[in-house]
């Protein structure tokens, strides 16, 4: 397998005194840069725990979190006025954009009209066929958060097979979905590491397996006791592993043998077209789930069944015991999201939208690529559509172990705050960027020239 650097004295082919140099030099630099901000959010915000208002505020590499003063397009702007071209646009929230034009006159429009009523709004009327047509399947609904929509499919799972088991992906992530949070240690499933307030067993009712492996799928699925394989089409919140070729049809193939519904979850790799990876690659989930993105910023996402899972889902709430079904949140379906999601399917994931996307994303990767052969780095880049990362280690990846041995969190880190200090933003996971509809040349330019400029000091 592919691995990066794991001696005592070098991470991705760099010296750890040099990153631990460069970090600590960042880090001062950033600082300096930034008084106001040090002076209001140096020691935490005040009043919330741990200094952050949400905690992965604080996963940021930067010395104190950026205090952000407005964002547009791709730019965002701190209290200090400094600019940065921003490629994380909120870890694919912003994904379109900050504010897209289209989305903020929806907002306006609404805003005064009413922000939840717990009824549809004439908007409502165009999300569902705008729905079918764009991911292909016939039924949705729509919910608050992607982690709310996967907890919601995998009821109905669950619910129309009869069976409690699911299967994921060693590495996945598909929100705070306590059944998935399982990982496969030195080859043995287990709940994953670092869960607060878990005392269950997960593994007792999730399969885990690698990505690309079709042998141990056939295998965990030969018991017919899945209900649902839960995956990404791309392995995404790892260092990205993409498919091999074969692996869906194999994955299709074999879920349907076996009685096992097929979720795919498009959180992260709407960024492959207007239809997703689903419809790029002609898959044929059964249960289909994206949120992020899809109301442009505003909090919403959207879960689609078959055909086959409606009916069998309809008959079943014909047959099971009245009372509470355990989906739903109170806030979901609400008139500003249905403004902001059609807007958003409108007038923002287009056609041609996604094409300017790509064509920037290519750029990007090659520029990346460039500047890692230059230096001769042992690191490789991933891209998938829009979506494109560097990762510090010889690649392409396969799977989820593999991934989690490329990454080096503290090589990342460095490089995170000297790219910011050279007025790029990407993503504090795993060197993700995303290219934007707003997102010009001149700031991938910017960012490739940073980027050379960051290797340079790492490999001078
Ligand atoms: C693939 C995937 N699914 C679901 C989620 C959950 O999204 P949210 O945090 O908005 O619930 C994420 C979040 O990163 C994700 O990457």
């Amino acid at each position: 397998m592919h691995s990066s650097d794991t001696s005592r004295t070098s991470i991705g082919g760099i010296g750890r005194d040099r990153i631990a140099d460069l970090r600590e030099t960042e880090g001062e630099a950033f600082r300096k840069a930034r008084p106001r901000s040090q002076a209001k959010v140096g020691n935490g915000l005040p009043g919330f725990f741990g200094g952050v208002p949400m905690h992965w505020m604080n996963d940021w590499p930067t010395p104190f979190p950026i205090l952000v003063d407005s964002a547009k397009g791709a730019t965002i702007t701190d209290i200090d006025g400094i600019r940065l071209d921003d490629f994380c646009l909120g870890d694919t929230g912003s994904m379109f954009g900050h504010s897209p034009p289209p989305v903020a006159r929806a907002i306006r429009r609404q805003a005064g009209r009413g922000l939840t009523y717990m009824l549809p709004s004439e908007d409502a009327l165009a999300i569902g066929p705008l729905l079918q047509q764009r991911f292909g399947l016939p039924f949705w609904q729509i919910a608050t958060t992607a982690t709310d929509a996967n907890r919601f499919a995998l009821r109905v799972a669950r619910a129309i097979t009869g069976r409690e088991k699911i299967l994921v992906f060693n590495g996945c992530y598909h929100g705070s979905v306590d059944e998935t949070m399982v990982r496969l240690i030195d080859g043995k499933p287990v709940n994953r590491p670092g869960l607060a307030g878990e005392f269950r067993d997960l593994t007792r009712t999730a399969k885990v397996i690698e990505f690309n492996d079709v042998a141990a799928l056939e295998t965990a699925l030969r018991d017919k006791d899945v209900a649902c394989v839960i995956a990404e089409p791309v392995l995404t919140n790892s260092c990205m592993v993409l498919a091999d070729p074969g692996f869906h049809d194999a994955l299709r193939r074999l879920t349907r043998a076996a009685g096992t519904l097929l979720l795919i979850d498009e959180t992260h790799t709407i960024s492959t077209g207007p239809g997703g990876y689903t419809r790029k690659y002609g898959l044929e989930p059964d249960l289909f789930v994206l949120g992020k993105p899809i109301a442009g910023g505003v909090p919403a996402s959207v879960w689609g069944m078959s055909d086959d899972v409606a009916s069998r889902y309809a008959a079943y709430n014909r047959s099971k015991e009245p009372g509470y079904s355990g989906m739903g949140t109170t806030l979901s379906a609400n008139p500003l999201q249905f403004a902001a999601m059609r807007a958003t399917l409108e007038e923002v994931m287009t056609s041609e939208n996604y094409d300017r996307m790509d064509h920037l994303a290519r750029r990007l990767d090659a520029g990346l690529t460039g500047v890692i052969d230059r230096y001769r780095l042992p690191w490789h880049v991933a891209r998938v559509g829009a979506r494109v990362e560097f990762i510090c280690a010889p690649g392409p990846l396969r799977n989820g172990a593999e991934a989690e041995v490329a990454h080096a969190p503290e090589l990342e880190a460095a490089i995170h705050v000297a790219l910011v200090n050279r007025g790029v933003l990407i993503a504090p996971f795993h060197n993700m960027m995303l290219i934007s509809p707003a997102t010009s040349g001149a700031q991938v330019n910017r960012l490739i020239t940073a980027f050379g400029a960051v290797a340079a000091k790492l490999a001078a």
